[in-house]
This record gives C-alpha cells, structure tokens and sequence, in this order.
C-alpha cells in the first residue's frame, strides 16, 4: 500500500516540517488538499503553496483539486509541480478533456468520486484514468468519521478495473487510521490517505510508518 498523509491536518505555520515529517516516515506521496470555499466550505491551498512544497521535497504531490471550475485552475496547479492530481466528478461536465489535459502536462490523472456518486459514473473512461479517488467522508475537513459504504464502492470499483485489465490506482481518502486501514487495503485499496490519524499524533513520522507495516499485514 501506498501512503499519502494529508498535510491539511499538519500544523499550517509549518508546511517545510509537515513534508520532512512524510520523508522521514517512508511516505509515497504528499496529499494536497485544495479547497476553494465553493465546491467545499473551507479555503486551502493555492498554487504558489504547492510551488513551495515542489521546492522542499521530491515526493510526489497529489493534489486533490476539491473546487468549482477546474478547468480554469488546473494549469496553475500543473505548473506549480503536482505530479498526481484528481478532480471531483462532480464539478464538471468534462471530465475526459480535463483528463486528458493532466495527462499532456505528464502528470498522473485521477478522478474523485464524493461518497453518494456512484462508482458507475467512471466505468466508461477508466483507460483515461490513472488513479480514481474514492472519498470515505464528504470533502471539506480532516478529522470526520469514516463512512463505511465506500469500502463497497472500492470493491465494485477494484473489480470493474480488475475486470478491465488497466493499471488504475484505488485511492481512498478520509477517516482512515490504524483502525481501519486493514479494510482499507483488503477492500482493493492501493493508495491510503491520512491526516489527523498521522498528525494528530504525537509522532506522525512513527504513525506513517505504523500505518505502512499495519497494511501490509493486509496483503499477507
Ligand atoms: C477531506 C480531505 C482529506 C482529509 C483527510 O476533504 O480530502 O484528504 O484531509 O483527513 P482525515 O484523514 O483526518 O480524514
Ligand atoms: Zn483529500
């Protein structure tokens, strides 16, 4: 398994120690949760925010575009350094081109489904997609209780890809922690984001680690 802590949940007046913390604790990948205050209610991180991050570590960032209009952000975040990025299905009504678009830029593509939009929604452009991102909590906060139904949503999903012969990624995001990331994975989960269930403790990089060794009892 794969993990990707999510940095919103780190100290926000320390973005360099959050990324050192993810090196130090073997993580795969830095998740980026962008937020623009319409699609979700909060407000995150801008471009020059993933720039800076681009500078201070060489672990893939994953950007999670959780805004309205994406096409009119996505350069900017491209061009910032995001190496995986994912948008939500549900904000726009061109989801192959936006795609495509990731792609040409060389970054991986992903799509994010909110936890009530049906798994079905990508059966038809899985070969566009490297990653698909499944949320196990509505987007918007760290910190929320894990919704259980989207462990059938991976399933379903890891067996329409296994079904499709492609190499799309399982990604799944929200409430994960020591408690469930053996669900997680055994569901067909390749890819697990963390935030608070790493930051919020007293050794995240101890935690990321814990996380990776729990997993991979999973896979036994
Ligand atoms: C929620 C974000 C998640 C969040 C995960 O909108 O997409 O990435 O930071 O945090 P936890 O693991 O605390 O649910
Ligand atoms: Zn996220």
């Amino acid at each position: 398994m794969k993990l990707a802590p999510s940095i919103l949940a780190a100290d926000l007046a320390a973005m360099g120690d959050a990324v050192r913390l993810c090196e130090e604790g073997g993580a795969d990948l830095v998740h980026v949760d962008v937020m623009d205050g319409h699609f979700v209610p909060n407000l995150t991180f801008g471009p020059p925010m993933v720039a800076a991050l681009r500078r201070r570590t060489k672990l893939p960032l994953d950007v999670h575009l959780m805004v309205a209009n994406p096409e009119r952000l996505l350069d900017s975040y491209l061009e910032a350094g995001a190496s995986w990025v994912s948008v939500h299905v549900e904000a726009t009504a061109h989801l192959d081109r936006l795609l495509a678009r990731i792609r040409a830029a060389g970054a991986r593509a992903g799509a994010v489904l909110n936890p009530a939009t049906p798994v079905a929604q990508l059966a038809d452009c899985l070969s566009a997609l490297d990653f698909v991102l499944v949320m196990s909590v509505n987007p918007g906060f760290a910190g929320q209780r894990f919704i259980p139904y989207a462990l059938d949503k991976v399933r379903r999903l890891a067996e329409l890809v296994r079904a499709a012969g492609l190499p799309v990624e399982i990604e799944i995001d929200g409430g994960i922690g020591l408690d469930n990331v053996v669900d997680a994975v055994a569901a067909g989960a390749d890819v697990c984001v963390a935030g608070s269930a790493v930051f919020a403790s007293p050794d995240p990089a101890a935690r990321m680690r814990e996380l990776k060794q729990v997993a991979a009892g999973a896979l036994r």
